[in-house]
Parts: structure tokens; sequence; C-alpha cells
């Protein structure tokens, strides 16, 4: 419940401000009052009108508005406000926030604030994917503003990828686990999860049977627990975890480059299979059958391991490092050197071999190695793995 939260709402100029409607009276419904900011292009895709009927207060959007600056300066507006919520966050408003630029009443509050801030990107897949892009979600990471999505799907333009919205719901839920009061509210906790991708040629790549679920389940318990969590996920089937920022990457080389860029994080969970190799120089048309001239040869190479790296940083180290071991034979004598070569706190050592069905399953069975020793615990669901998990770290780092 948000009773009592007061949100400062800056709506962009994107097609998905429709959604917004909805957002608002979800907000309204839990009990939060709603202070909505559009901009002119803002004002192309829904009517102010419908915004400030919802909402029940009017539309601010401009800038020098002698009536709205007599009633209330633009700059308390966000010293009233418990978050600042940008939705749509258009590549355009990004870029503006990321050169702190103040040419309108959206930017100039976003670079007045002194509120943390929560994006919901939305703009078309070659926008999301563009170097610009990237960079100035790069920049505002790194100043801490907080992302829900975009996530992958159809477009209003016709197109798929990533850059669509997340949906009301899912940016309810981002906005629910920043006032969580959880015993892990304030910590910064990073997960990976799923498999890797690593190309042979642009229709091959070498995979393994990780569906992401125990990763997914880890980090929809921290959030529960009111854990900041960034999820860090490579093409997995599972459903991606609501409340927590989600950074798909494909490649180990992504996820490592994500991990990096997290910046700093109380506790860190790699439940993530990541491939160990990859092929050296993946081929950038695809590898063709040639009568008489034998098979192809693929050279690999190892892959950075992230954990290790994470583990053995010199500055900036997490409080609390933790592992996962998939073993398919001396599982508790294999995990234990594991725990000590990567120089993590925890490990969770699982059985994958045989027909156990625990890779791409619902269920696990894990070992907890530690300093102290080793804990067995029964077969559950992955789900309450992660909640003993979960309860275990914040138990660690409180
Ligand atoms: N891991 C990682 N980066 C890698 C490889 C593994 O971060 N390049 C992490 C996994 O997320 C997991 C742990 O290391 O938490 C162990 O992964 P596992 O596949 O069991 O071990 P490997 O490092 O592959 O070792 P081995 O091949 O000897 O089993």
């Amino acid at each position: 419940m948000l009773a009592g939260k007061n949100i400062l709402l800056i709506i962009g100029g994107g097609i998905a401000a429709y959604k917004v409607l909805e957002l608002i009276r979800l907000l309204g419904k839990s009990g939060a009052k709603v202070v909505p900011v559009m901009t002119h292009a803002a004002e192309e895709f829904v009517t102010p009108l419908s915004v400030s009927a919802l909402a029940g207060q009017p539309v601010r959007s401009a800038l020098f508005n002698l009536e709205d600056e007599a009633e209330m300066g633009h700059i308390q507006l966000t010293r009233d406000a418990d978050l600042v919520v940008v939705a749509p966050a258009t590549a355009d408003l990004m870029a503006k926030m990321a050169q702190g630029l103040a040419n309108d009443m959206a930017s100039t509050l976003l670079i007045a604030r002194n509120k943390p801030v929560l994006l919901a990107p939305a703009m078309n897949v070659a926008m999301w994917e563009n170097p610009a892009t990237k960079r100035n979600v790069d920049t505002l990471r790194g100043d801490g503003c907080h992302f829900v999505g975009p996530d992958e799907g159809d477009m209003a333009c016709g197109e798929f990828g990533f850059g669509r919205m997340a949906e009301p719901a899912e940016i309810l839920a981002a906005i629910d686990a920043h006032f969580a009061v959880g015993p892990l509210k304030g910590k910064r906790v990073l997960v990976t999860s799923g498999p890797t991708h690593e190309p042979i040629d642009p229709v091959r790549y070498i995979a393994n049977r990780s569906s992401g679920l125990q990763g997914a389940e880890i980090a929809r318990a921290l959030v529960g627990l009111g854990a900041e969590v960034v999820f860090v996920t490579g093409p997995a089937t599972a459903a991606r975890p609501i409340g927590a920022e989600v950074i798909e990457v494909e490649t180990a080389l992504e996820m490592a480059a994500a991990v990096e860029a997290a910046g700093a994080l109380d506790a860190a969970i790699f439940a993530a299979a990541v491939a160990d190799w990859r092929v050296a120089s993946a081929s950038e048309s695809k590898l063709k059958k040639v009568a008489g001239k034998g098979l192809p040869e693929l050279e690999l190479v190892e892959n950075p391991d992230i954990l290790a790296t994470v583990s053995q940083r010199k500055n900036g180290r997490p409080a609390l490092v933790v592992g996962f071991a998939a073993e398919t034979n001396d599982v508790l004598e294999n995990a234990t050197a594991k725990r000590k070569r990567k120089g993590c706190d925890w490990i969770l050592a699982n059985d994958v071999g045989g027909d156990r069905g625990v890779m791409g399953g619902p269920d696990n069975q894990v070992v907890l190695i530690s300093e102290n020793g080793a804990e067995t615990w029964p077969w559950m669901s992955k789900r309450q793995v992660a909640e003993a998990l979960a309860i275990k770290i914040s138990e660690a780092l409180t």
C-alpha cells in the first residue's frame, strides 16, 4: 500500500503514455497521491484532461506559468514528492536527463529533484539499442536512477523487441518495492540468471538447459524482503521478476559487462549457468556444408569467470557473494573446492546429473556450503529454495 505517498509522475511523449492512465488509476487505488507533469509531446498522445481527471490533480506542463508558479513553484513539486516516476521515459527525456538539460517543465524538475527517480523506458527497439541511448542509460544508472523495464514484445510501431514499456502493474510493483520496509530495505543485490548463448554463426549458438527459474525466484524473494534487485539474465524462458531492475544479455561477455556496470552492491548471487567457452571468432555468415571440405572446426576460448572476478575484487567487493555449483558427480567435494577456488562466501551445490531434472525443472535440492561447513536442504520447489536463501541473505546482511 502506498497510503500517504506522494508520487511526482512525469509523462513523456510516446505512444505508451496511454498506459499511464491505468498506472494513475492503480496508484490512486493504492492510496498514493499522484502529481502529474506532462511534456508537450505527451499531450499529443493523451489529453491533460484525462490525466488530471484520473489523478484528481491539475496537470503541470508549462515551465513559465504565472498561476502555477504563484501556487507552487516547480522546485517545490519535487520537494513534496516521495518518489519521481518517469513513464514513459522516452529516448529524448533520458538524453536530456543524462546531459542535465532543463528546457521544459519535465527536464527542469528532473534536474532540480532531490528525490529518487524510477524510469520506465519506452521506445522503438532500434532507439533502445542505439549506442547513444545505451550510453545515456549507463550514465543514468551511474547517477543512481532506478529502472523498470523495458520489456520485450510487439510494439505499437509494428516491430518486435525490447523497448515496450513495462506494464502498469509492473511499474506499480517497482514503486511498492521502492517503499517496502523489509529486512533488506536499502540493500542493493545483484542476481545473475539463465543460460548464456554463445554464437557460432548468425543462426547457431552454444547454450545449456537452464530455464532461469531458480534465479528469477531468488530475485523475486529478495524483492519481497525489500531489496533493490538488479537482475541480469541471459535468454531464459522463466518470467522476469516483477519489481527488479531487469537487464537482458545474451553472451557471457555481455553478462560480465552488465555485472560491472551494476555499480556498488551489498550482495551478489550468481545463479546463471554461464557458458564456460565461446567460439573464438563467430562467423558473420552462416557456416555452409561444402562437399569434400570436411567438418568445420570451432576454436573455443574461455569466458571470464564472473563469479570469481567479483569475489576477488580488491575494491568494492559486495559484503556477501554467493555462487552455485552445478555438478554431476562428487557434488560436495567439487563444490567445496569450487567455493575456495572462486573465493565466494557461500556456494549452493546442486546435483544436475542423471534424471533428477534440476536443470530446467521446477524443483531443486541444494547443499549450502560456507566456511562453517555444509548444510543439506531437502528437495523443495525452486521458490522455496529462493525464499529460504533470501532469509539467510537478510540474516547475513543485517
Ligand atoms: N560462473 C560465472 N562465470 C562463468 C562461469 C561460472 O559467474 N564464466 C558462476 C556461475 O554463475 C555459478 C558458479 O560460477 O555461480 C559455478 O558455475 P559452474 O558452471 O558450476 O562452474 P564452472 O565455473 O563452470 O566450473 P566447472 O566447469 O569446473 O564445473
